[in-house]
């Protein structure tokens, strides 16, 4: 049976058996959602602590929800009981479709895709909720690699609407389709994406920490002040230094390293050595109470310099760094237009898509900004996509 049939085989049935491999903070999100659209999940973690403290913070999350109103007793003994929990690899064979969320690391993950494949049938479709690792390469752990995809989840998994998916070179077209169908019905928003280091918000979201960090590297503003801009004049609702503190200082720097490397050391993502040094430092934001910002009780924020005509010419350069990112996305056929806008608008809730964004504030300013910075900086990093260029010389826009 192909995974098409699959999937309409499910939907006569009405029920998705969903396999989750680790409880951690993400694969507990993703069995939450699974077990909300009333498929049959069952987790799967080596370690039994870890299953017990999963299970322990889903029954907060749950009751939290009936306080809020948002589901009655009956909808969460329902979703508990969709979920069981399990240190055997073994019990996930009889999944529809498996979700991998198990530490960051390449051998481990394909050790655990080689192993699950014996267990499971054939047209079970076998997925990693990985950030940064090449699809590919963990579909190859696959004897059937058609069969793998990426389906990246964002954190909490049950409020953030949008999910990533991303075929590899091997994927079939049945598998993204039978993916994409699965998520959807759990009420989320899909957007496709290519195989590609950050697929669409790692990537195109850098420049919003890397070049804050950069101007406040080269002394022209500083963090309090750059998180006002960007907040008041941008309309974002947090500012680059307040959303690092609260990702984790060594988190964001990981992956502003990882794109960077993945991407041949393209010095368009060249990472900073203030962000370095605050990972290196424990200064890791909210969870270590000191990042950016000092979070023990009574410390006091530094005041921002809200001097209006100065900050709009930074978030300019701000906005034209992500404009021209989510340009080169879209010209290399990263992802749709639109579902590079759907992916920063709901992905990290963006007040508006950048490429709508580029229309409005005209392509010529775009490159403008970028053509003056590189005259000035001459690296790579400034470096205009040659759509911008493209969209100026002949007059369009993208919408
Ligand atoms: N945390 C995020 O914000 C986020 C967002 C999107 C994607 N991701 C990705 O999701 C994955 C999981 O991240 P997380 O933050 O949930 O991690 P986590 O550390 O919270 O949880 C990982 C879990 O996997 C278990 N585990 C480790 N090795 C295992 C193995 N061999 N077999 C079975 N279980 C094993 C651990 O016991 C732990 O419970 C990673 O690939 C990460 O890149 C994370």
């Amino acid at each position: 049976m192909s995974n098409q049939n699959l999937i309409i085989d499910d939907q006569q049935s009405g029920i998705t058996k969903i396999g989750v491999i680790g409880s951690g903070t993400m694969g507990r999100g993703i069995a939450q959602v699974a077990a909300t659209a009333n498929c049959k999940v069952v987790v799967y973690d080596t370690n039994e602590e870890a299953l017990k403290e999963s299970e322990r913070k889903l029954i907060k999350v749950l009751n939290r929800l009936i306080e809020k109103g948002k589901i009655d007793q009956v909808k969460r003994d329902q979703i508990l009981n969709n979920i069981e929990s399990s240190t055997s690899l073994d019990s996930l064979s009889e999944s529809d479709l498996v979700i991998e969320a198990i530490i960051e690391n390449l051998e481990i993950k394909r050790s655990v895709f080689q192993n699950l494949e014996k267990l499971v049938s054939k047209d079970c479709i076998i997925a990693s909720n990985t950030s940064s690792l090449s699809i590919a390469s963990l579909a190859a752990s696959c004897e059937h690699s058609d069969r793998f995809i990426g389906i990246h989840f964002f954190n909490p998994a049950p409020l953030m609407k949008l999910v990533e998916i991303i075929p590899a070179i091997q994927t079939d077209q049945k598998t993204t389709e039978g993916a994409t169908k699965i998520i959807k019905n759990w009420g989320k928003l899909t957007v496709l994406a290519k195989d590609t280091p950050g697929f669409i918000v790692n990537r195109v979201a850098r420049s919003f920490y890397g070049e804050s960090l950069r101007i406040y590297d080269e002394g022209i503003a500083d963090f309090a002040t750059l998180d006002w801009i960007m907040k008041e004049i941008g309309g974002f609702r947090m500012g680059p230094f307040e959303l690092m503190d609260f990702i984790g200082n060594d988190i964001n720097y990981t992956v502003t390293e990882t794109v960077f490397k993945e991407f041949f050391y393209d010095g368009r993502f060249k990472p900073s050595f203030t962000q370095k040094r605050m990972a290196e430092a424990g200064l890791l934001g909210r969870k270590t109470s000191k990042g950016y910002y000092d979070y023990s009780e009574g410390a006091t924020r530094p005041e921002p310099n809200m001097d209006k005509e100065k900050g709009s010419v930074i978030f300019n350069r701000i906005l034209c760094m992500l404009i021209n990112e989510a340009a080169d996305s879209l010209y290399l056929g990263i992802a749709s237009r639109d579902d590079i806008d759907t992916a920063m608008t709901t992905g990290v809730n963006y007040p508006k898509g950048l490429l709508k964004w580029a229309d409005e504030i005209g392509i010529t300013q775009c490159v403008k900004t970028l053509d003056d910075l590189f005259d000035l900086y001459h690296e790579e990093r400034y470096r205009c996509s040659p759509i911008l260029r493209q969209m100026k010389n002949s007059n369009t826009n993208f919408y």
